[in-house]
């Protein structure tokens, strides 16, 4: 079967070269599977069969360490070498020249805008940012200590309630007026959250600022008439919104497309991108090395702590990455952008002991053996902290930018032909057909 002609095991026309022979050991068959973009198709294995009653072979990957789920032209790794490109751009070009609501209208486009349609993207945001008075009085209603993610789950959620064509996904002009609202919306939510922790009146968009800038207005303005943000902290969060705009299809990502597969709101669909955010194993990892830096509190303090790391009692927070194999290079810009921070806001006294953490794991044959690196999160809550933030929010500045790679995910896989309910499979490990066995005789 297969050489140069059309194979049928899972579709493609696959030349003798790129077939992959399996000969299935239980009943000596061989058959042809094409090979195509460096992957067969799962389902090319469901012909392998003992008999004709058997299901067919499937294949077992617990958390997707090797299954691609889509085909995605949004975000580009190469986690050996350390590349991340957004569209085919360098992270490190757009972090330079490019600001976050050119990078959202990128990735969401495919192109980089002319200047008009630039203007256009931008106003169309901006006009955009406040939201109804009642989502304000619904989130007046969460306990003054409630975390900022789950507010941002539950209220991001709450928006397809104030918009019901919002499920019109197949509508191109319903849902581009609907993932413009997400973009200009969380800012505005994600600081209503924050000014509720802090017990302050929330605080309405100022459309004459840009976005970042408006963003540190919600968070931070008090009684003055205007609030000026400091170009250098707008700058450095600009950046960091960037950095965090796309990652490919990472754990919130990949909840996205799947809750999305079933054709619901995007509203509802991002929210359960911010619930998979939340987890400290994601998002919330930046939170989390915030918690341990304190934790460890002097540098005579981290030899111990590196013990109980390589004991495995506990992980290295920021460090380590599922497709990085190599420095990721959102941390190397990072840790530029926090010296532009700490210029303005003064060093934050636990930089010396992540610097010092990272020299001594780079070099410690534990990490380096497993090619464990700094991470995007590593750096990035030392600036949220020096920008008055605290680690509750620290997911939360993740989750605003994030919400353009969320939607250009989202918009891909809706566009996408192949794609259908995402629905995996499962190895059923339990009990079969049992007699249901009453009360007094159990
Ligand atoms: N500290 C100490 N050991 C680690 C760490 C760490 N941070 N990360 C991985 N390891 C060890 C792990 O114990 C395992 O060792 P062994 O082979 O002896 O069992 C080996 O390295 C491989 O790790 P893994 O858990 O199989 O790797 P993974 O791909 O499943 O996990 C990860 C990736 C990011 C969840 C993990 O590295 C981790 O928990 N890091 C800390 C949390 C963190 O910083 N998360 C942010 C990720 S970047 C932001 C984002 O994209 O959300």
């Amino acid at each position: 079967m297969g050489t140069e002609e059309e194979t049928s095991n899972g579709g493609g026309v696959a030349t003798a070269a790129d077939t992959l022979s399996i000969t299935d050991n239980r009943t000596g068959e061989t058959y042809e599977v094409p090979i195509e973009d460096g992957t067969v198709r799962a389902m090319a294995l469901r012909d392998i069969k003992v008999n004709e009653d058997d299901f067919g072979l499937m294949t077992y990957d617990p958390a997707f360490t090797n299954t691609a789920s889509c085909r995605s032209a949004v975000t580009f790794i190469d986690g050996d070498k350390g590349i991340l490109e957004y569209r085919g751009y360098p992270i490190e070009q757009l972090a330079e020249e490019s600001t976050y609501l050119e990078v959202a209208y990128l990735l969401i486009h495919g192109d980089l805008p002319t200047q008009a349609q630039l203007d256009d993207w931008i106003h169309e945001v901006t006009i955009h940012t406040f939201v109804h008075e009642n989502v304000k009085n619904f989130m007046q209603g969460f306990r003054y200590d409630a975390h900022p993610m789950g507010m941002l789950t539950a209220s991001v959620a709450a928006l397809s309630t104030f918009y019901p064509d919002a499920n019109a996904i197949k509508d191109e002009d319903v849902r581009y007026m609907h993932l413009i609202r997400l973009i200009a919306k969380m800012p505005t939510l994600a600081a209503f959250a924050f000014r509720h922790n802090m017990g302050q009146p929330y605080v309405y968009p100022d459309n004459d600022l840009r976005y970042p800038g408006n963003f540190l207005n919600m968070l931070y303005k008090m009684t003055e008439l205007k609030y000026e943000p400091d170009p250098r902290l707008e700058r450095a969060l600009d950046i960091l919104f960037i950095l965090h705009a796309d990652h490919e299809q990472n754990c919130s990502t990949s909840a996205v497309r799947s809750v999305g597969s079933s054709q619901v709101d995007p509203y509802s669909a991002v929210a359960a991108g911010v619930a998979a955010l939340y987890g400290p194993l994601h998002g919330g990892a930046n939170e989390a090395v915030l918690r341990m830096l304190k934790r460890i509190e002097t540098k005579e303090n981290i030899a111990d702590f590196m013990k109980g790391v390589k004991d495995g009692d506990e992980k290295l927070m920021g460090f380590g990455h599922r497709v990085y194999k190599n420095y990721d290079p959102r941390a190397k810009i990072i840790k530029t952008a926090a010296d532009d921070v700490f210029e303005v806001t003064g060093v934050n006294p636990l930089l010396e002991i992540a610097l010092e953490l990272e020299k001594i794991a780079l070099e410690d044959e534990y990490f380096v053996e497993r090619k464990l690196y700094p991470n995007v999160d590593f750096y990035s809550g030392l600036i949220y902290e020096a920008l008055g933030m605290p680690v509750d929010m620290f997911p939360v500045l993740f989750a605003i930018p994030r919400t353009s790679g969320w939607i250009a995910q989202w918009l891909e896989m809706i566009d996408d032909s192949e794609q259908k309910i995402a629905r995996p499979r499962q190895i059923y490990t339990g009990d079969r057909t049992r007699d249901y066995v009453p009360m007094d005789k159990r």
